[in-house]
């Protein structure tokens, strides 16, 4: 198995239920190390280009007032085949969807208010990672 590293957020929803350590026990019950961590208040301009791919949605106008209405933690996740563990963990996008035990079922509140962001494919990985940590702030 390849040990990868993946972008985890953990989102306002989260924060704000002060479920940081919560979904962090989660993450490393699973097997991931937490090798970079920040609290952080996105920027509108920030939220709107992290999510991008995002823009043509109905939904991304809601997405990014949501992912600005509070802290973040953004956070570097790394092991074996850490983007896809990871998504295993998290659940499904809408927490009505999610298996039991993932971070989703457990904590999510709608599709929007979802808990948790991670990385989709090892290249949104690589250019979401970069796109808030670098590399002095990773320490495996
Ligand atoms: P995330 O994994 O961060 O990727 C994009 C986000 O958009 C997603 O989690 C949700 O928070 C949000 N999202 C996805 N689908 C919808 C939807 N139908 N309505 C509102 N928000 C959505």
């Amino acid at each position: 198995m390849a040990v990868e590293r993946t972008l985890s957020i953990i989102k306002p929803d989260a924060t704000q239920r002060n479920l940081t350590g919560k979904i962090n026990s989660y993450i490393e019950a699973a097997g991931l190390r937490i090798v970079a961590q920040k609290r952080i208040h996105l920027t509108r301009p920030q939220a709107e280009a992290f999510y991008a791919v995002h823009k043509e949605r109905s939904f991304f106008g809601e997405l990014v007032d949501f992912m600005i209405s509070g802290p973040v933690v953004v956070q570097i996740l790394e092991g074996d085949n850490a983007i896809t563990r990871y998504r295993e963990v998290m659940g499904a996008t809408n927490p009505a969807n999610a298996a039991d035990g993932t971070i989703r079922k457990d904590f999510a509140i709608d599709v929007q208010n979802n808990s948790v962001h991670g990385s989709d494919a090892p290249e949104t990985a690589a250019v979401e990672t970069a796109f808030f940590f670098s590399g002095v702030e990773i320490v495996g």
